[in-house]
């Protein structure tokens, strides 16, 4: 069991396969491609594929997919594959921008892939052009639709930023009512590459739940689901799902159960933490699997309890979010 100082069991893994993304989010990305990673420094599917059992073995039974964009790493199924056969790994999930998933989800489908997140940060296409600073809307939403009718079960997160999220709740209330999919509003934290972060461009879990309660119709809470971040809510009507992840105004490091890889095989013991461990250059040597499970056991062992954001003043790390893995 990976259980840290203070007590949490770390049952969740967060891997990234790609820093590399074909969108370019405002809150993420920079403008200009980043320098990517060069090739040869990312891990390959087997290497993944080994560091995951052996994260299995130490109590690891839910493993999220993550980039950068996880679907532009080619043939990412071969990998869904792999981990969807490991024992003891109870749920295998993907984390995508939605814009490459219909035309790989007949493949991901036969994968054994059954949980997918999608990120939609706007209902129309001028908006999630200035978003994304790409274009792909439409494309995104067929995927949602295909993805739910195949029978995934799909969750929308959508990034929760002043002047962008408050503009739209009419839209994202009536997406959330007719599709009946969840809808997590995740705010916005201080991982943009261009910097710009700053707390009054932070709309808060508290404002969203109060804007859609007022503009559409009260929301209700709902029971809190494990370990999730999110805090969710039903419309009294029992019509659709809203929640918010709010990670700026109520982080829940406390029950935090999530450890990560980043795409080049570093270990980070929190989103917000530092490189804590490097994976890459064990798989690479001689190692057996019980020193690399000793690594993962050495970075949960150096957990802090949270990251700044009680103060505000927030332990910014050194990677933005698409070189960490969302
Ligand atoms: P479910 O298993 O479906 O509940 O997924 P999830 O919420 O764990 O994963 P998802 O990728 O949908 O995460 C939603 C968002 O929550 C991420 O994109 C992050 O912005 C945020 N998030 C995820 N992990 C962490 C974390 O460890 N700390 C903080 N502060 N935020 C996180
Ligand atoms: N703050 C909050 N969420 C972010 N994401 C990316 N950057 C940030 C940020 N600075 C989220 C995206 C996507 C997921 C992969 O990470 O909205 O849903
Ligand atoms: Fe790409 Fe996701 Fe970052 Fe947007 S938030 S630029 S989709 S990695």
């Amino acid at each position: 069991m990976l259980i840290d100082r203070f007590g949490r069991a770390h049952r969740s893994l967060r891997i990234s396969v790609t820093d590399r993304c074909n969108l370019r989010c405002t809150y993420c990305m920079p403008e200009s491609t980043p320098d990517y990673q060069p090739r040869q420094e990312i891990l390959t599917f087997e290497e993944i594929v080994r560091f995951t059992k052996i994260a299995v073995s130490l109590g690891v039974d839910d493993v999220r997919l993550t980039g950068g964009e996880p679907l532009v790493r080619s043939q990412l199924h071969r990998l869904v594959e792999q981990l969807v056969a490991i024992d003891g790994l109870r749920k295998v999930s993907l984390t995508t921008n939605g814009v490459l998933l219909k035309e790989q989800l007949p493949a991901l489908l036969a994968a054994g892939l059954r949980f997918v997140n999608v990120s939609l940060d706007a209902l129309d296409e001028e908006t999630f052009r200035s978003a994304t600073r790409r274009g792909g809307l439409a494309k995104v939403l067929d995927a949602i639709d295909a993805a739910k009718q195949a029978g995934m079960l799909v969750k929308v997160n959508s990034i929760a930023m002043r002047g962008l999220t408050d503009r739209q709740i009419l839209a994202f209330g009536e997406f959330a009512r007719r599709t009946n999919i969840p809808i997590r509003f995740i705010e916005f934290m201080p991982l943009d590459s261009d910097g710009n972060w700053n707390t009054s461009a932070v709309l808060s879990g508290d404002e969203i739940i109060e804007m859609f309660s007022k503009q559409i119709r009260p929301l209700v809470p709902l029971d809190r689901a494990g370990s999730s971040p999110s805090a969710d809510y039903q419309f009294d009507d029992g019509v659709g799902t809203v929640g918010v992840i709010s990670s700026v105004t109520k982080p829940f490091c406390q029950s935090c159960d999530r450890f990560r890889l980043t795409a080049d095989g570093q270990l980070r013991n929190c989103l917000f933490g530092e490189d804590s461990g490097d994976v890459r250059a064990l798989l690479r040597s001689d190692s057996t699997d019980d020193a690399i499970g000793q690594l993962i056991q050495n970075a949960i062992a150096q957990k802090k309890l949270g990251h700044g954001t009680d103060d505000l003043t927030f332990l910014r790390p050194s990677r933005p979010m698409h070189a960490i893995g969302g």
